[in-house]
């Protein structure tokens, strides 16, 4: 493992926040966790960093980062169908697409283009374009902290939901995710169930197949999502609330063209809508801003420093609030 003190974050957050950590530690083999663990470095406040890419600094952080840089992809089982890949945390997830690319395994193409690693993804069940990673997920494999005690969850022990899963609820901070196991197919099966994808397909005449969801999700996200190379950002700030009906219905009046998906309990509304309608979308102010052309980005466009990333999304909650009287709650996790 490598440990830096007093270490700059800006390059391990996508929002480009000009912060730092007292400790930093790349580990370089998932099994360093135990040996921090018996040197009692877990006893002092740490935060598990992936590509820092659903993050939000606000401050230097006063403890330690621990950041897994190990990757590589195994396959542990394998016949006509079906596939199972074991990928260890520290791996890029655009390397896994790109790996199933390869080998034409279905599941996840429609999850091309999130930043991040792949220890992140069952933590927030990223998800995008009809698919969460909880549908290809068979299990999650890593150390219980701070004792470093080896777990493995089958994933529904995980207790997936929208953007939620047991590793950001009861067990946050609890886990260091060493591996994720995914079931693939080897047989052609696509979600086309999100429009703006079917139509970018039908647009670029194209039929379905892995290469061509993927060229596909890729335009549809450029079209809509900053370039993190280019802008500060940490994708979707905000979660889509789930409301109950009757105020879908009421809200209607204001918004005719409200947006709503079933959920479980309730209605999911889409909160770039509502930030779009409170008129925000394409704010700036310094460097601090809306993107343009996704109302649920919040983006910094330079120099925006944490308190003014700050100041503009509690401004944006408390006006939605005004306006719709719903309460968004932020996706990303702040620290
Ligand atoms: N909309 C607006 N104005 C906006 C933005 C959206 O009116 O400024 C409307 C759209 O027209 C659309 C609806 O809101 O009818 C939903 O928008 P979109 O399809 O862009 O999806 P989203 O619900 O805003 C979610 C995820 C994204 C994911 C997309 C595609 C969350 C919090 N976000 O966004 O995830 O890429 O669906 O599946 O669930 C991320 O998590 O970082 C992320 C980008």
């Amino acid at each position: 493992m490598k440990v830096f003190q007093d270490f700059p974050l800006q390059d391990h957050n996508t929002f480009k926040m000009k912060v730092s950590c007292r400790k930093f530690i790349e580990l370089e083999r998932p099994e360093e966790i135990v040996t921090l663990a018996e040197q009692q470095d877990l006893a002092q406040p740490y935060y598990i960093l992936g590509g820092g890419s659903n993050v939000l600094f606000t401050h230097d952080y006063e403890g330690t980062i621990l950041h897994p840089v190990f990757q590589g992809i195994e396959t542990m089982e394998e016949d006509a169908q079906s596939v199972t890949l074991r990928v260890a945390a520290g791996t890029e997830w655009e390397d896994l697409i790109d790996h199933c690319l390869e080998h034409q395994y279905y599941g996840l193409e429609n999850l091309t283009g999130i930043p991040g690693l792949v220890g992140s993804a069952p933590v927030q069940n990223i998800g995008a374009y009809g698919v969460e990673v909880k549908d290809c997920i068979l299990a999650v494999e890593g150390y219980l902290l701070p004792t470093a005690e080896p777990f493995r969850y089958e994933a529904a022990a995980c207790q997936f939901g929208y953007r939620s899963s047991i590793f950001k609820k009861e067990l946050s901070g609890k886990c260091f995710i060493s591996h994720v196991w995914f079931r693939l197919s080897k047989e052609p099966h696509y979600t086309l169930t999100y429009k703006a994808l079917t139509e970018e397909l039908a647009h670029q005449q194209l039929e379905p197949s892995l290469e061509n969801i993927v060229r596909c999700v890729r335009a549809v996200r450029d079209s809509k999502l900053p370039n993190i190379d280019e802008i500060g950002c940490a994708g979707s700030f905000f979660q889509n609330p789930v409301v109950p009906e009757a105020q879908a219905t009421a809200l209607k009046s204001q918004i005719p063209d409200l947006v709503s998906y079933p959920a479980v309990n309730g209605v999911k509304l889409a909160a770039g809508q509502l930030i779009d309608k409170a008129g925000w979308k394409g704010y700036r102010k310094d460097d601090a801003g809306i993107y343009p052309k996704q109302a649920l980005v919040v983006v910094n466009y330079g120099n925006a420093t944490p308190e003014e990333i700050h100041q503009l999304y509690e401004t944006v909650i408390s006006d939605v609030y005004n306006k719709f009287q719903i309460t968004l709650q932020p996706e990303v996790n702040i620290l």
